[in-house]
């Protein structure tokens, strides 16, 4: 299992340009079951877990041809309407498969998701969604069993559906069903993260009619079909805010390119009040620091709110800063896997439920860690950047899942970071 080896103590100073983020990229693969015609995507960032959700829709049909960060996927043969369980059980996400399935051929087999590290996350509102749009849907052996066949025209009818939570790939789920559904269909309570706008955006220009996304009522009036489009994917908010805290963290000044700082304001706004002095300018955010930072308390909850998959990040910030903080996590029940790895380094850190509180200290020392989630490896990276000595950071291939060219853009700041084997 690959493991990264950082030297500890270096201010980052330099420039690096912030991918597409995964999170738009990933439902908006799926929407190309949706199309008749190819969908052309550009900023599709080399990713493990983009390279998975490309593999499921190879198998299922889907002519997939990529060529560095562009990617084009032709629907128009798909000849499997299945998403295995060793295909979901590596991803999660792939549940996003579900909707376009039913909303373009009436039927789908997809496997439930497992568990996962940071809590059970089911998938019960995707289904009641589903079925409020007429879908006939039976759970067994573990898998979705999913069909519209025995509706008018075979086709989901649009519907009003209340999210008793706010959910982001149930937003994105039932938004693409609905697109291809005969009538309108009225999400409320929808999530409002700016992925869910993104894929809204492609969606409509593939010819969807959808109006109010990024807010928490979106209005989709179905269509008959949907056509391919060309689409840029937003860039990635979570893997800039993860370097601009390593900016903050270790000292130094670090600007991003191809970044939406409207994307990042609750983060922005407590990096300025840990003390980093943050600039923007167009499509590019320069964060400055003299590594001294003051504690700031977090509390994550859904967008605009601050996003809970930066809340490892802040608590590795937190770990080393002036002070003690409290950082709640509201929206996943097991997420602080990352303390216990934290406090190998010398973190001070307690948990109360959900709450989990920081005494900042004065250092850390390099240690060896192990990675158990994406945002809990990013915040392994981060406390390893500042601890002193190495650290050694175990099963990277979650940090590989959401961090394209990690090792390379760290470098190019001027870490002493490197993979082994
Ligand atoms: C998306 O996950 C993201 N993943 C996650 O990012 C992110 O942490 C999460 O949204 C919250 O922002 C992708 O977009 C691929 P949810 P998702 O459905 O959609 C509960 C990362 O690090 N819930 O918004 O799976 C659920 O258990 C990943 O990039 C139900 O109870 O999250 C959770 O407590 C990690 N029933 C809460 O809602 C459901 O049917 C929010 O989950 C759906 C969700």
């Amino acid at each position: 299992m690959d493991k990264l080896i950082i030297e500890g103590g270096i201010p980052l100073h330099g420039e690096i340009t912030v991918s597409g983020a995964k999170n738009a990229a990933l439902p908006i693969l799926c929407a190309s079951l949706l199309a008749e015609t190819p969908l052309e995507l550009t900023s599709v960032a080399a990713l493990k877990d983009i390279d998975t959700t490309l593999k499921l829709l190879d198998i299922m049909g889907v002519k997939v041809t990529r060529d560095a960060d562009k990617v084009k996927l032709d629907a128009s043969e798909v000849g499997s309407f299945e998403a295995t369980y060793e295909m979901v059980k590596t991803m999660r996400a792939s549940i996003l498969v579900l909707g376009p399935l039913l909303a373009r051929f009436g039927s789908a087999r997809v496997s439930l998701p497992g568990g996962c590290a940071i809590g059970s996350r089911p998938v019960d509102l995707h289904i009641k969604g589903l079925q409020a749009m007429g879908a006939a849907i039976h759970i067994t052996h573990g898998y979705i069993q999913a069909s519209t066949l025995h509706l008018p025209n075979r086709r989901l009818q649009g519907a009003r559906y209340y999210m008793d939570m706010v959910t982001v790939t149930g937003t994105e789920n039932l938004m693409m069903a609905a697109a291809l559904a005969s009538g309108t269909t009225i999400l409320e309570n929808a999530a409002k993260e700016p992925e869910v706008f993104d894929l809204a955006v492609c969606l409509n220009k593939m010819g969807a009619k959808i109006k109010g996304a990024g807010t928490d009522v979106i209005t989709i009036e179905g269509v008959e079909k949907l056509n391919g489009a060309s689409h840029n994917i937003v860039c990635d908010r979570i893997e800039a805010g993860t370097y601009m805290v390593a900016a903050a963290m270790t000292g130094g000044e670090v600007k991003l390119n191809n970044v939406q700082a409207d994307l990042l304001d609750a983060v922005i706004d407590k990096l300025r009040e840990a003390g980093a002095e943050v600039t923007i300018d167009g499509e590019t955010i320069t964060v400055k620091s003299d590594g001294k930072l003051n504690a700031v308390n977090i509390r994550t909850a859904p967008h605009p709110a601050f996003p809970t998959d930066m809340q490892a990040q802040f608590m590795a910030m937190n770990a080393m800063a002036e002070g003690v903080s409290k950082v709640t996590e509201t929206i996943f029940e097991n997420r602080f896997m990352h303390v216990q790895e934290l406090q190998r380094l010398g973190a001070d850190i307690s948990i109360d439920g959900n709450t989990a509180l920081v005494q900042g200290v004065s250092h850390l020392d390099g240690a060896t860690v192990m990675a158990t989630d994406l945002r809990a490896s990013a915040s392994l990276v981060l406390a390893g950047l500042v601890a002193r000595g190495e650290t050694v950071i175990e099963r990277i291939y979650h940090l590989d899942r959401g961090y394209e060219f990690l090792e390379a853009k760290l470098t190019a700041l001027g870490a002493k970071v490197k993979r082994a084997h």
